[in-house]
């Protein structure tokens, strides 16, 4: 008698068979909803690269929230576009900013139904572009330290649960940390951009934000490609400076590391499935080249099957949708 043929397929013959021995489930409470908010419009605004995303004024956030708390998703993460841009970023530290108003709007609403993120950079706020404030022509780290703790303290004064540092400084999360307890916000989390890469991906978000640097590129900030030890030694520095949860960024070119910093550190692991990965997906489907609920569902389980813990995606008011 030979061999006989070891059968994997027997677990596959039915939907019902499949579904016994599925190993990853995505839900809802994994997902966290990107919002834009734009202070100088009066309606949402389509983003032309990002298909069915758009930016919101402030009067408009209350409604597109009350949906996606009824999807049942509960975490949001807000950017903001502010009708002023300086050479500091004012705009983002400001009582009355675009985002310290939208916080304190959502907060008034919904209380602690829904967890309110906010992404602590300048890109979006400095009329250069850049994550931090300029000297001699480059992005200076500690001077910028004192912005992002402004920026994160007005945040928390409105109402934010988390406070997401995406500048890429070195120390930004030690001095976030520091800023927020000596205010007294000591419950307040940091949710930190630790392996931010410089990314071709996020080109849509820039369009959607306006916050493309004037000259230059974002990589003595930001990460090369080609590394993945060098994300595990800015995780560790995170984790050690007060981080409660690190995020990986983009998410599908990134996977491997998703996977690696799950295995190593037993923090909550964050995935950013960034604006370009969405309008690839988005722009594909338009044309019919690609089915787009299979795609998405199939793209955001991997994300969680890598070791993502939470996955910020444009996808999640369209996966809520889908999910059971
Ligand atoms: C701010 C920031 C960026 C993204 C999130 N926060 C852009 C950048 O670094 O240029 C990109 C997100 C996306 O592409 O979806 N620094």
């Amino acid at each position: 008698m030979g061999f006989p043929i070891i059968r994997p397929r027997r677990l596959r013959r039915t939907s019902a068979l499949r579904n016994l021995i599925c190993e990853t489930r995505l839900n809802r409470s994994d997902l966290i909803y990107p919002i834009f908010i734009d202070e100088r419009v009066q309606k949402p605004i389509p983003i032309e690269s990002m298909p069915e995303y758009f930016r919101l004024p402030i009067r408009y956030v209350i409604k597109e929230v009350r949906q996606v708390i009824d999807l049942n998703i509960k975490a949001l993460i807000l950017f903001g576009i502010p009708s002023k841009k300086d050479e500091i970023g004012s705009q983002a530290f400001t009582t009355d900013g675009v985002i310290q108003r939208t916080v304190r709007v959502l907060k008034r609403e919904f209380g602690d139904r829904i967890v309110i993120i906010t992404d602590v950079c300048l890109c979006e706020y400095t009329n250069h572009g850049h994550c931090g404030v300029l000297k001699e022509g480059e992005v200076d780290n500690d001077s910028t330290l004192e912005i992002l703790q402004k920026v994160a303290v007005s945040q928390a004064q409105a109402g934010a649960d988390i406070v997401a540092p995406s500048a890429m400084m070195d120390g930004q999360v030690k001095a976030i940390r520091e800023a927020l307890d000596d205010s007294g916000f000591i419950h307040t989390g940091i949710m930190a951009y630790s392996a931010k890469y410089a990314s071709s991906f996020y080109g849509p978000f820039r369009e959607a934000a306006e916050s493309k640097p004037e000259f230059g590129n974002r990589k003595s900030y930001q990460m090369g490609y080609e590394n993945s030890n060098e994300a595990l030694r800015e995780v560790e520095l995170d984790i050690s400076e007060g981080a409660d949860i690190v995020i990986i960024k983009p998410a599908l070119p990134y996977l491997d590391l998703i996977h690696r910093v799950k295995e190593k550190f037993k923090v909550p692991v964050a995935a950013y499935n960034v604006s370009g990965e969405y309008a690839m997906v988005k722009a594909a489907a338009q044309k019919g080249w690609i089915d787009e609920k299979s795609a998405i569902l199939e793209i955001l389980t991997s994300i969680k099957r890598a070791g993502a813990n939470l996955i910020i995606t444009y996808f999640a008011k369209d996966a809520g949708q889908w999910l059971d």
